[in-house]
């Protein structure tokens, strides 16, 4: 169980003694990120624990060095400059090197490979919900393959959750109203917990499942079960004609709406002259409320919202179809903010979000 400890370079120097390796205090190391998390994880317990020692041992001597004793005056005693320098100078360095070990896991965090899959998570009381590029939905369970990067785009239908691996050292508070994310690298095949570790109503501590992490050919295998109901783009395409979006948002030619082809994760000209990423939120925001940024060139109130209409996987399905119509866009961060993005010339006022860029 708790073979990680024992991986660690820096466990491993100061020889923990080998009974630590016996109790249950550590979930399995299944991930690429969990080994350099554990690493810095140790790092602060060590220094924090060597301060401790340092200070309640400093205690204990000045206590009992200028303890109170018959016929010695106290005397008042100045400071001095150099040790100040020292205790101040030291514990900043320590702190700067956490600061920029932490920061550097937490930018590797912020951002995906871009040959991640992706599989979206929706959070509902007291339940996740899968759903998998194609098409395939599961409740509580999550099929991986193993040495894939998985990104995990998530939402929420009710209140905030947080989805956790602790096997993988991931967890991201699922907030509703917009998307979270994400991602992981699984690296052991084998069964991990997922938890909800945000209280979110009296079954929150029921709220969790398993991540499968299946090798190549058993992940294969498992792939091929296949969802009925077509790929989630191919369910998106449904809901797109269903709902009566084909009418305004015509593919090739401008109709009432902004032509969707070509639009994903491209910059958007907004009428009040700002630009926005037509990225996973910026899509669901303009799904459910059209009203709260309006495409430069095109009026209010054209389009109905679809709140309360759509469930958190249905515009999960409708953004995969928007997605689909822009083949060569690699998926990234939500409210991630790519280098190439410039404000769209004024000119291109009219439909400037349907002509894709570069
Ligand atoms: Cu969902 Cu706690």
């Amino acid at each position: 169980m708790l073979d990680l400890a024992l991986n660690l370079p820096l466990h491993s120097a100061l020889n923990v003694p080998l009974i630590l390796a016996d109790l249950p205090l550590f979930p399995p190391a299944a991930s690429a990120q969990a080994g350099p998390i554990d690493e810095l994880y140790w790092f602060e317990v060590i220094v924090s624990a060597i301060m401790t020692v340092l200070i309640f041992a400093a205690v204990a001597f000045f206590a009992w060095k200028y303890r109170r004793r018959p016929g010695v005056r106290a005397v008042q005693i100045e400071g001095s400059t150099g040790l100040e320098l020292t205790w101040s100078i030291l514990p900043f360095l320590v702190m700067l090197v956490m600061f920029w070990w932490g920061a550097k896991l937490y930018y590797a965090a912020q951002n995906p490979p871009l040959d991640a899959a992706e599989v979206f998570v929706t959070g509902k009381q007291w339940m996740w919900k899968i759903q998998y590029a194609d098409g395939t939905r599961e409740i509580n369970t999550l099929h991986v393959a193993l040495n894939q990067p998985v990104k995990l785009t998530m939402a929420s239908e009710d209140v905030i959750h947080s989805f956790s691996i602790p096997a993988f050292r991931v967890r991201h508070d699922v907030v509703p109203g917009t998307y979270d994310s994400l991602w992981f690298t699984p690296t052991k095949v084998g069964r991990y917990h997922i938890f909800c570790t945000e209280y979110c109503g009296n079954q929150h501590a029921q709220m969790g499942g398993w991540v499968e992490v299946l090798d190549e050919r058993a992940y294969a295998n498992w792939a091929s079960g296949g969802g009925g109901e077509g790929s989630l783009s191919e369910q998106g395409q449904k809901l797109f004609a269903q709902n009566g979006c084909s009418t305004c948002h015509l593919l090739d030619q401008q109709g009432r709406c902004p032509i969707l082809r070509g639009l994903y994760n491209k910059p958007v000209q907004l009428r009040d002259g700002s630009t926005v990423m037509a990225n996973d939120a910026y899509l669901r925001e303009s799904i459910l409320d059209a009203n709260a940024k309006i495409v430069s060139g095109f009026d209010a109130d054209v389009m109905p919202n679809f709140k309360g209409q759509l469930s958190e996987e249905n515009v999960i399905q409708l953004i995969a179809y928007i997605k689909s119509l822009s083949p060569a866009t690699p998926a990234t961060q939500q409210g991630s903010q790519q280098p190439a993005v410039v404000v769209a010339p004024r000119a291109r006022a009219a439909g400037a979000a349907a002509q894709p860029q570069q």
